[in-house]
């Protein structure tokens, strides 16, 4: 059964899907063993190259990481879909744009899908993708490569008519074929109007359980971001914490002469 195949039965099972961001092979092999979806999600410019926004992300950047997150998951041998995201000014110009990006992404990669923000404006987007045969995971709500633009991140449907905007975004990311769509940034009636409008499956981040499933950006899960962290980001460990002891461990050791001590060195004759 392929990773989307998968996806989709346990999709219909009513089992919430569970769904991480990974950026790097060593990563996506750890959590592939426990989620049901795979993101390479452009936050990895923010929380790996620490830039100010997502907007900076390059088709580069996204063929690199979503190569290596493909490996990490075949190293696993876990059949679950590896879903690329489609990097700010990529796409939005035309269909013929879109597609282009599309191709590049999956040939570059290997990964199962893309993944494009945006719903009714970019419905015509999207169905030129999936009829040329690509999966597409639509992004409604809260959009970060729009956020600086708009002057922050602000969360979406709270009045009526929000609720009705996201409900049209969300049936025509349906409609253009799209196999699932990423909630972000909600309140929980908007989220559960939007999932039960829709036969496809809604993975919210920062929009409640009312969703079918959840994704988290891995670095905030982890613990391993400095500063400011969103409210519906919860720290699973504060890997930060254990990285920085480690680092000082090394550093004492190293200073005064314990490490590398004899079982870490190579021995052999000097002849
Ligand atoms: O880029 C990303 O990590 C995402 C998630 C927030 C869904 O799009």
């Amino acid at each position: 059964m392929s990773g989307l195949e998968k996806f989709y039965t346990h999709a219909r099972a009513d089992q919430p899907l569970v769904c991480l961001t990974a950026s790097s092979a060593p990563m996506a092999q750890s959590l592939a063993p426990h989620v049901d979806l795979l993101l390479v999600g452009d936050s990895l410019g923010m929380v790996l190259y620490g830039l100010p926004s997502t907007q900076e992300v390059t088709l580069e950047m996204m063929k690199a990481h979503g190569a290596a997150v493909v490996r990490g998951r075949d190293a696993a041998g876990i059949s679950i879909p590896v879903i690329v995201d489609m990097p700010y000014g990529t796409y939005e110009a035309s269909d013929a744009q879109a597609l282009e990006t599309a191709r590049a992404l999956i040939e570059a990669s290997g990964a199962d899908g893309v993944k494009l923000e945006g719903g009714l404006r970019m419905a015509s987007r999207i169905r030129a993708i999936t009829d040329a045969g690509i999966a597409v995971m639509g992004h409604i709500g809260l959009l970060p490569q729009s956020a600086p633009d708009e002057g922050g991140y602000k969360i979406k449907g709270k009045t009526p008519e929000g609720v009705t905007r996201l409900l049209e975004d969300g049936r025509a990311v349906q409609e253009a074929g799209a196999f699932s769509v990423v909630i972000e940034g909600t309140i929980e009636e908007a989220a559960a109007e939007i999932t039960q409008a829709l036969s496809i499956p809604t993975i919210g981040i920062g929009a409640s359980a009312a969703c079918g499933g959840q994704v988290l950006v891995t670095e905030d899960m982890l613990g391993l971001l400095h500063g400011q962290k969103p409210k519906f980001a919860k720290e699973y460990k504060t890997l930060r914490n254990d990285i920085s002891k480690a680092a000082q461990a090394y550093a004492h050791d190293v200073r005064i002469g314990a490490f590398p001590s004899d079982a870490y060195l190579y021995k052999g004759s000097k002849k």
